[in-house]
């Protein structure tokens, strides 16, 4: 069942556990989160980025993934992750998604607080709500490559959140997108500073391939939305990779497909526990 982000991210915080918010770039990903959560019974965040949408083909991802949303018999938090493109975070706040990521974070302060204002007027007066980025989680993230701009600066998230009025607040303390991160040294004690001092639920991106103990502390730190992307497109291509190595001359995607769903599921279920969410729905 669709549900509100805020609302979630706050009994989170309560039941100190993280909500996974997870990527899909196709129907086997999405599956394969969703059965997840069904599962082991924990609220979950799906995510689309725009390039996966228009991968998808925005009409039919809008679709097939608000009948996920709304069929699914754990709270589901529809979300547009990374928006760059104005107009189409508008078009996904239109299309009826629970949340909505404007990225201006690489955008000078004034600009970001500038656009970030513009999204959440437009997603507020339609109940939808609205993430933003301060400071710059860097690397690869959907089709662009970007160097990171620094750990968030504390002031400038407490100035952000009061002009914005954003319901979450995503911020860079050392996590960065994609596969190759080097040695991950997060910054445990900014992310005490920031909690202490901003309200909105906090969010950290890039988590794939973070040391789960770490993304742990986080949570016992006020952590209430962990992103992953890059973990579950590597449980995907394992699984066709696995399959076509037992089926060489095997051609049917219902077969192939359906392994792909199940090694993504596995590795969903293992940051659910990891996060805490099971058995939270
Ligand atoms: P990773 O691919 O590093 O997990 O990052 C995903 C992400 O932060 C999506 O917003």
């Amino acid at each position: 069942m669709k549900t509100k982000l805020k609302e979630e991210l706050l009994k989170a915080k309560q039941g100190k556990y993280a909500i996974p918010a997870f990527n899909f770039d196709n129907l086997e990903m999405m599956k394969g989160i969703i059965e997840a959560a069904e599962e082991e019974k924990s609220p979950v965040i799906l995510m689309v980025t725009e390039s996966a949408a228009k991968y998808m083909g925005i009409d039919y991802v809008f679709s097939f993934a608000l009948t996920a949303t709304n069929n699914a018999n754990i709270p589901v938090i529809l979300h547009w992750d990374h928006g760059f493109d104005i107009d189409l975070i508008k078009k996904a706040v239109d299309a009826g998604f629970s949340s909505v990521m404007l990225d201006s974070s690489l955008k000078p302060f004034e600009e970001n607080v500038k656009e970030t204002i513009e999204i959440v007027n437009y997603a507020h007066s339609k109940g939808v709500q609205v993430e933003s980025e301060i400071g710059h989680v860097g690397g690869k993230e959907d089709d662009r490559n970007s160097d990171s701009k620094g750990y968030t600066d504390v002031n400038e998230a407490i100035e952000f959140e009061k002009l914005t009025k954003i319901d979450a607040l995503a911020i860079a303390i050392g996590t960065s997108h994609g596969l190759f991160k080097g040695q991950v040294k997060l910054q445990f004690d900014l992310l005490k500073e920031i909690e202490s001092k901003v309200s909105a639920p906090l969010v950290i991106h890039g988590s794939s391939q973070v040391p789960l103990e770490d993304l742990q502390k986080t949570i016992s730190l006020g952590i209430t939305k962990i992103n992953i992307g890059t973990d579950l497109k590597m449980a995907c291509a394992n699984g066709l990779k696995h399959w076509f190595e037992k089926n060489p001359q095997g051609f049917d995607a219902r077969k192939y497909g359906k392994e792909a769903i199940e090694f993504v599921k596995k590795e969903a279920k293992i940051k659910i526990r990891a996060f805490g969410s099971n058995n939270k729905a």
